[in-house]
């Protein structure tokens, strides 16, 4: 009976594919940018976007304002629905576009191209990341309530607007609208699949610490002619201590960061085998081919399973045009680490501040900013509503759903978890190759026709 029910609905997620379509190149043309102030009208643009989109639907919604960019927030709950009530969750932020000069069409004038394998893509920031990707549960929403009266089970969801610039509004949010938001599972579509025919769903991600330091030395930039030799040069200091950060082997030599990685268990680790990565293709996809980081570690395991520290910018002295001879007075640096296992976030932001405070010289002075900090997340790899989702994507796909790890993070499955007690469930249908946060960040077709008909299919399964 619910079978017929769906097969019906994915009959229309595929005789309405165009408009569906043409509804995310709407959303994709809002160049709504979190991390970008100019760029908060656009943010709030998108939100009312999607939250008159949704209420179209039948998924009444509004847009919540916060103290910083708005979420969006909608119900549509039947009493006595079978099956869990579920809440979805997927940001309507995007990254910002530079370096444009790299972008080869507009990033917010979103274009359907193909690429030299014939394989159809939608390209524009965003696209993967991840409004494609809310878009595909959205549609599938969209084609339930239209096709068969309803949705299978009741539903809540949550956009956020934030999410690519930390969610500093995400927890006064959660502790102020906890009751409204807690539903008995969350859905989160923001991660990938195994590659473009297998699907997955993801059941570690990486949690995240950045910091921001700043060493100033003199009082003002100086000649390095009259001052070089004497005067301490604060770019000096500050690479030193970065370099600092890790050893010839590839470990970080912050005290203590090791405390509460977990080494994965030899079943997990046996899985990850079987499924064939290649470091050379992964590599090879953007132009290298050398490993870098642990010597002593898989590829899959450094990406999904080890703790890092990268250096994500940097800047000081002059970087004009031409040439300055000049010591600055100022140097800084971004600085995030990945996180593992029980990991501390605030444990290990104190260790990073206590050894760069340790090496910078008296006479001069460090400052620090914060820029989040989430633990690392592990999912039971055995629940109930995991299995339904397996079934459905291998349903979809044609091959059976694996479960990984991510080396992204997403901060607010932890929140869901804690503030809230709420498991979550991670599928997505990002590529390894989309491009997400770089110049031409494309989304397959197939992710999107198949991600809608995948929601769709989930959807059911769970209100079994
Ligand atoms: N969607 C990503 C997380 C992700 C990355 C999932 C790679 C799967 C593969 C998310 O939007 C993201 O970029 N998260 C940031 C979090 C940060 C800005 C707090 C990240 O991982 O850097
Ligand atoms: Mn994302
Ligand atoms: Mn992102």
């Amino acid at each position: 009976m619910s079978s017929d029910k769906l097969s019906a609905v994915l009959d229309r997620i595929d005789a309405d594919f165009d408009k569906s379509l043409e509804r995310l190149f709407d959303l994709l043309r809002i160049p709504s940018i979190s991390t970008d102030p100019a760029h908060a009208g656009d943010c709030r643009a998108a939100a009312e976007w999607l939250a008159k989109e949704l209420t179209g639907i039948g998924i009444e919604s509004s847009v919540r304002d916060t103290n910083g960019h708005p979420m969006v927030i909608g119900h549509r709950k039947g009493k006595g629905k079978p099956g869990p009530h579920v809440l979805f969750y997927g940001h309507y932020d995007v990254q910002p576009v530079d370096p444009l000069d790299l972008w080869e069409t507009e990033p917010f004038a979103p274009r359907i191209a193909t690429k030299p394998d014939g394989t159809k893509i939608i390209v524009a920031r965003g696209a993967a990341d991840d409004k494609g990707q809310l878009m595909t549960f959205v549609e599938a929403a969209r084609a339930w309530i239209s096709e068969a009266g309803d949705l299978p089970i009741s539903v809540s969801v949550m956009l956020e607007g934030e999410e690519e610039s930390g969610s500093p509004s995400l927890h006064p949010f959660l502790e102020a609208n906890g009751e409204e938001l807690k539903a008995d599972l969350a859905l989160v579509c923001d991660t990938g699949m195994w590659d473009a025919r297998t699907p997955a769903i993801t059941t570690m991600l990486r949690g995240l610490v950045g910091e921001e330091i700043t060493i100033t030395a003199a009082n003002r930039d100086l000649h390095s002619g009259m001052y070089g030799g004497l005067a301490r040069n604060p770019i000096h200091v500050l690479v030193d201590i970065l370099d600092g950060l890790r050893d010839e082997t590839g470990r970080v030599t912050v005290p203590n960061f090791y405390d509460g990685v977990i080494e994965m268990p030899a079943d997990v680790k046996e899985m990850w085998d079987g499924l064939g990565f290649s470091s050379d293709d992964f590599l090879g996809d953007v132009g290298l081919n050398i490993p870098a980081g642990e010597t002593d570690r898989t590829p899959l395991e450094k990406v999904w399973t080890r703790p890092t520290c990268e250096i994500n910018g940097i800047s000081g002295g002059y970087q004009g045009a031409g040439f300055k001879t000049v010591i600055a007075s100022k140097a800084s640096a971004k600085v995030s680490f990945r996180l593992v296992g029980n990991q501390d976030p605030e444990k290990i932001r104190a260790a990073f501040r206590a050894y760069v405070r340790a090496k910078v010289p008296a006479d001069c002075k460090v400052d620090f900013a914060e820029h989040g900090g989430s633990p690392a997340l592990r999912l039971d790899f055995d629940s109930p509503s995991l299995a339904k989702a397996r079934d459905a994507l291998s349903a979809e796909w044609g091959t059976q759903a694996v479960t990984i790890g991510c080396g992204g993070s997403i901060p607010i499955v932890g929140d869901f978890k804690t503030k809230l007690g709420m498991d979550s469930l991670l599928v997505g249908f990002g590529l390894d190759d989309d491009q997400v946060h770089s110049p031409n960040e494309k989304y397959n077709m197939t992710s999107f026709h198949h991600g809608i008909r995948s929601w769709a299919r989930i959807l059911d399964e769970l209100s079994k």
